[in-house]
């Protein structure tokens, strides 16, 4: 994608800048450098920066010379509890820690973002505010944000996401469910630990959550349609530690992730009725905890088409995709307002959250550039 010769400069600060941020990422609500850096580069912009009670994370606001709506755009900040191993030149210098999910990318292209709106302040018909939010790997880090009131008089939001399977260029959009709700449950099973010769002085844990981990796969292949998709996950099981002994307990934890709401209570309460079931059959105690992360990320058709059309004007080749079931906190804004969550090719080859991945600079400046002219033209869209 061609840069123009009046941004070449700043394309060029953009990239620095996430080199910089990429070398010293930080984990959720742990954001505080990062967060500093982003308020100096706004700063020296002349970039209003909103006064929020937030610990780390923050909001920019540009525009507002002329009357008008507010439009929202968000990108988030946060790191992930890996080690990088993508052989990049300004790989992480924090051990354990990486920017694996490209929000390095995300931010540093929503300065991009602001430093062009800024550009062209008297032109905006109304008010862009660019969040640069906090947190978002613990699914909670939007509902921090909603709760400062940033969003209250918002029309429409924009997010985006690098999507290392799509090639640089491409821009992906879907209406309707784009990511999953994931929810995480976990089951703690107490009953009585005996002598492995003489299993009927006890009560075996082990025979309970496997009836458990069997009747869990009835969850979705017997209670929800063929239409809607949903998965549910068991990623660990323990149980015990040696060979002669009937343990006391047992303990398993796992995902579900569903495309809508309804699918997504259906699972909930049958998974307690099972385990109540169980549990009565079992004569144990089965404690289920749920543990509600965020909702699917639903994008108004409107305003995807809106999107789509927006990226092929500013050069990119925009693209329908397929929902993928990984999870996003954009979904809680989406509760509030109208709006949409965009995929912006990033090349890959390694996926989101692997330690070899990484995203392909020349997808910054583009992506800038896409989410300035988003906001600009809802403004325009929205008071036309
Ligand atoms: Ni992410």
């Amino acid at each position: 994608m061609n840069i123009r010769p009046e941004h070449q400069a700043l394309a060029q600060q953009l990239q620095d800048f996430r080199h910089d941020l990429h070398r010293h990422p930080e984990l959720s609500n742990q954001e505080f450098e990062t967060t500093a850096k982003i308020r100096a580069r706004l700063e020296k912009e002349q970039i209003r920066i909103v006064d929020l009670p937030l610990k780390t994370g923050l909001v920019a606001e540009v525009g507002g010379l002329q009357d008008g709506p507010l439009v929202v755009v968000r990108s988030d900040i946060d790191a992930l509890p890996i080690d990088e191993e993508s052989g990049v030149d300004y790989s992480s210098l924090n051990q354990g820690v990486m920017h694996a999910c490209g929000h390095d990318f995300h931010s540093s292209a929503a300065i991009g973002a602001a430093i062009l709106l800024k550009q062209r302040e008297k032109e905006l018909k109304g008010r862009v505010r660019i969040l640069f939010q906090a947190a978002e790997e613990t699914g909670l880090g939007a509902p921090d944000l909603i709760a400062t009131g940033a969003l209250d008089e918002a029309k429409v939001i924009f997010g985006i996401h690098n999507d290392p399977t799509l090639p640089v260029g491409v821009v992906g959009g879907k209406d309707g469910a784009l990511t999953a709700g994931v929810d995480r449950f976990e089951i703690n099973i107490t009953a009585k630990g005996c002598h492995a010769a003489k299993p009927h002085e006890g009560n075996d844990p082990i025979i309970i959550i496997s009836q458990v981990i069997a009747a869990v796969q009835t969850l979705i292949s017997r209670n929800v349609s063929s239409d809607n998709n949903a998965v549910v996950s068991i990623t660990q099981v323990h149980s015990g530690n040696t060979w002669n002994v009937i343990p006391e307990s047992a303990y398993m934890e796992g995902t579900v992730r569903t495309f809508n709401q309804p699918a997504r209570d259906l699972i909930e309460r049958r998974f307690r009725q099972i385990i109540a079931g169980l549990s009565e059959a079992f004569d144990a105690q089965i404690e289920f905890i749920w543990h509600a992360g965020p909702p699917s990320v639903v994008n108004t058709p409107e305003w995807v088409s809106f999107a789509l059309d927006l990226a092929g004007n500013v050069g990119f080749e925009a693209r329908r995709v397929e929902a993928s079931p990984i999870g996003e906190d954009f979904a809680f804004y989406q509760l509030k307002l109208p709006g949409t969550f965009m995929m912006i090719g990033s090349g890959g080859p390694y996926a989101l959250h692997h330690p070899k991945f990484r995203v392909d600079d020349r997808a910054l400046f583009p992506t800038a550039h896409y989410l300035a002219e988003l906001a600009r033209h809802a403004l325009e869209k929205l008071t036309r």
